[in-house]
């Protein structure tokens, strides 16, 4: 019954879980709110704070899941993809247990993890299945066939989705991160009042960054016709931007599906939260006749929760990684490590 620590702290949430043979018994997450003053995240911003909120998360975490600290068998840490500072504070802080405690290091990769949340809890997919990973900094289309054998398909040649819904944001002059409020508003909104174009870019790749600009423009345009455009129109403007997002991720998967034979889809990562994207490809899944897994709500944004079942897997394999570890900024799945690096 391995007992596993872990810990996340890639980009502004400080997060840490504990998860006991697989099952997740906590999972404590402190959000920064400082960053919403400047309309992103400041990387020295986030680490500053992570450093403040890490060791508060931890000792939460242990206590709802009343784990001793000296029962913890291993401790799981997200080594990137992120922000450097704030992997950085994560990882220094896993390596410093784990050398107190006695306890080997796991490593896990950020974008396996949104993946693997699917495997918390009993509802989970099967080897193979497609996964569409959309967060603040990723987009991609996943062939998955084992816990650690993935295979980008398709990935955004440019914008990321959730940024294309954070900077779409911005230019409605809501706060940061926009995603949940473009979310709240267009749930008030006709998603076909206005058409945004969908980029054609060949096989499974996207593009988001026409799009931003498209809406700048047809902002622009209209906010000099009428300067109360955008207030007298939010919802109309939030659930059609949303509509094209989904449709333009959706389409791509769908096809995607077809192309390799996939029949079980799933969504990962922060903009799966959205509610638009969950119903459209709820709506796809039983057109096709597919199965579709949408992960729970505090499973969709970052989360220590997911790299406690990442951590589970690798433990039961028994990959672990040494003290000499370092983070890694940009961290492919496989990660390649040169001979004496890390
Ligand atoms: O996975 P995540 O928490 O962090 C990264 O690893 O990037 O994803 C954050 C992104 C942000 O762009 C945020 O605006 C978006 O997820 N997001 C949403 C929703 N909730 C979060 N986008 C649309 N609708 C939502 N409900
Ligand atoms: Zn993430």
């Amino acid at each position: 019954m391995p007992v596993i620590l872990a810990i996340e702290s890639s980009c502004d949430d400080t997060s840490a879980a504990v998860c006991v043979d697989g099952v997740i018994l906590s999972n404590v997450i402190a959000n920064q709110r400082i960053h919403e003053a400047y309309g992103g995240v400041v990387p020295e911003l986030a680490s500053r704070v992570h450093q403040q909120n890490i060791v508060p998360a931890v000792q939460q975490a242990l206590l709802n899941a009343k784990v001793n600290k000296n029962d913890i068998d291993a401790v799981a840490f997200t080594r990137g993809p992120g922000l450097l500072g704030s992997l950085l504070v994560g990882v220094s802080f896993a390596k410093g247990f784990a050398l107190a405690q006695n306890a080997p290091l796991v490593e896990v990769n950020h974008m396996q993890a949104h993946i693997l949340a699917h495997f918390i809890g009993d509802h989970n997919p099967t080897f193979p299945f497609l996964c569409l990973t959309v967060s603040g900094g990723h987009t991609q289309i996943v062939l998955v066939k084992d816990y650690f054998d993935m295979q980008i398909i398709g990935q955004t040649l440019d914008d990321a989705a959730g940024e294309a819904m954070d900077k779409t944001s911005k230019i409605l002059g809501l706060p940061y991160p926009g995603g949940p409020l473009i979310d709240k508003y267009a749930r008030q909104g006709n998603p076909d009042a206005y058409k945004f174009p969908e980029p054609q870019i060949p096989g499974f790749d996207f593009s988001f960054s026409g799009l931003k600009t498209s809406i700048l423009y047809f902002i622009r345009d209209n906010v000099a016709k009428n300067p109360d455009f955008i207030t007298e129109n939010m919802a109309d403007i939030c659930a059609s931007v949303e509509k094209r997002i989904a449709t333009i991720l959706l389409n791509k998967f769908e096809r995607a599906a077809k192309e390799y034979g996939i029949t079980q889809l799933a969504l990962a990562g922060g903009v799966s939260a959205n509610t638009g994207l969950r119903l459209g490809l709820q709506a796809l899944c039983e057109k096709n006749g597919w199965e579709a897994f949408i992960p729970a709500m505090q499973y969709c944004t970052d989360n220590a929760a997911m790299i406690a079942i990442a951590g589970y897997h690798k433990y039961l394999k028994g990959e672990f990684i040494g003290q000499d570890v370092a983070p890694m900024a940009r961290m492919i799945f496989k990660p390649l490590t040169p001979k004496g690096e890390h």
